[in-house]
């Protein structure tokens, strides 16, 4: 066992906009499930991801420190995991580079990411905004990464990123791990509580739409009480009842329950029971998150201290991939 190689497990969160229940049960909560004896985990804040749509420059820099302090009150140890910023390690953009020439256009054509963000940023359709992918895959295959915990809506994303790591490892013979996504079934779809058909969106001008990781406990019960289901009064899920089962899903999330038990916990009550239930859950689990993430972003050396360190140990993963790539596609080095 103990020369057996430590898998490797990456993820990001971009630093862009304030953080919802859905990044929680679909991303964020489920890092802490890899212990640090048995993998070697990077969290990325992938600052350089943010751009691709406009940012407040303030913004931009007040959330990368937010990220990261998200990402250690949720339980993840900066000592034992690899959390650093994407900007300090260059060698996610000069892999990316690289990889933009074994990515066709027609594939980042079909991405799905693409042509929604295109849509609702019409006036800035940029050339960042179509190779976001091939910046996705760099950052991944950079650490030979096995396992890529994600949401839902990233798996196209990271079926392209074994495309071309596939690709690559064909022209030039074994260079890349090939990735494998990792996405829980509970949890990766946390839908919008006013359009319960549509993902919850943290940029939803819709604050109703919304539940935020950093909410306060009444801001949260309030919102669930809102939140749009039907016009039956059965708590059951259903392809008809969008919002009922979303709100299921959520309090699945928290309390662990499966469907049969929460249909029986609410079996003759009404909706705002139910509701107001789910609210309770979901602050509750996320009170002492809160709590520990005031502590962090408060201090501002320490998460400094962090960014510095980690970014030393993920660059040092880096570079090995990189050379090994500059010398496969025939780079000279001095
Ligand atoms: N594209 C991801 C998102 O929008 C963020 C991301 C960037 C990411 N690089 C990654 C996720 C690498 C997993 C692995 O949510």
């Amino acid at each position: 066992m103990e020369n057996e190689k430590k898998k490797n497990v990456f993820s990001g969160i971009q630093p862009s906009g304030n953080l919802t229940v859905g990044n929680y049960f679909g991303a964020l909560r489920n890092f802490s499930r890899y212990s640090p004896d048995e993998y070697t985990c990077l969290y990325c804040v992938v600052d350089q991801h943010a751009i691709t749509v406009r940012q407040d420059p303030a913004e931009l820099r007040r959330r990368t420190y937010e990220v990261l302090s998200l990402y250690m009150a949720c339980g993840l140890d900066p000592e034992q995991n690899i959390l650093y910023v994407q900007s300090h390690v260059p060698a996610h953009a000069q892999l990316a580079w690289v990889l933009d020439c074994y990515t066709m256009f027609g594939e980042l054509s079909r991405m799905t990411q693409f042509k929604d963000k295109s849509q609702k940023n019409a006036d800035n359709i940029n050339a960042g905004l179509f190779t976001y992918p091939v910046l996705m895959a760099a950052d991944i295959l950079l650490y030979q990464t096995d396992l890529v915990p994600i949401g839902d809506d990233q798996k196209q994303h990271l079926e392209l990123t074994r495309d071309i790591a596939n690709r690559f490892n064909t022209v030039y013979g074994p260079t890349f791990t090939v990735p494998e996504p990792v996405i829980r079934r509970t949890g990766a779809r946390i839908q919008s509580l006013a359009e319960p058909e549509k993902k919850m969106s943290k940029s939803d001008p819709n604050e109703n739409a919304v539940v935020r990781i950093l909410d306060d406990k009444d801001t949260i019960i309030r919102k669930f009480k809102r939140a749009v289901t039907d016009s039956d009064t059965v708590v059951r899920r259903a392809d008809d009842k969008p919002g009922i089962s979303n709100l299921m899903t959520i309090y699945s999330c928290v309390t662990g329950k499966g469907d049969g038990e929460i249909e029986a916990e609410f079996a003759g009550k009404g909706y705002g029971d139910f509701k107001l239930a789910v609210g309770e859950a979901v602050a509750a689990e996320l009170a002492p998150i809160q709590e520990r993430y005031k502590q962090y972003l408060s201090d501002k050396a320490y998460l400094e201290m962090i960014m510095k360190q980690n970014s030393e140990k993920a660059a040092y993963l880096a570079r090995k991939t990189l050379s090994k790539v500059y010398r496969k596609v025939g780079f000279t080095s001095v």
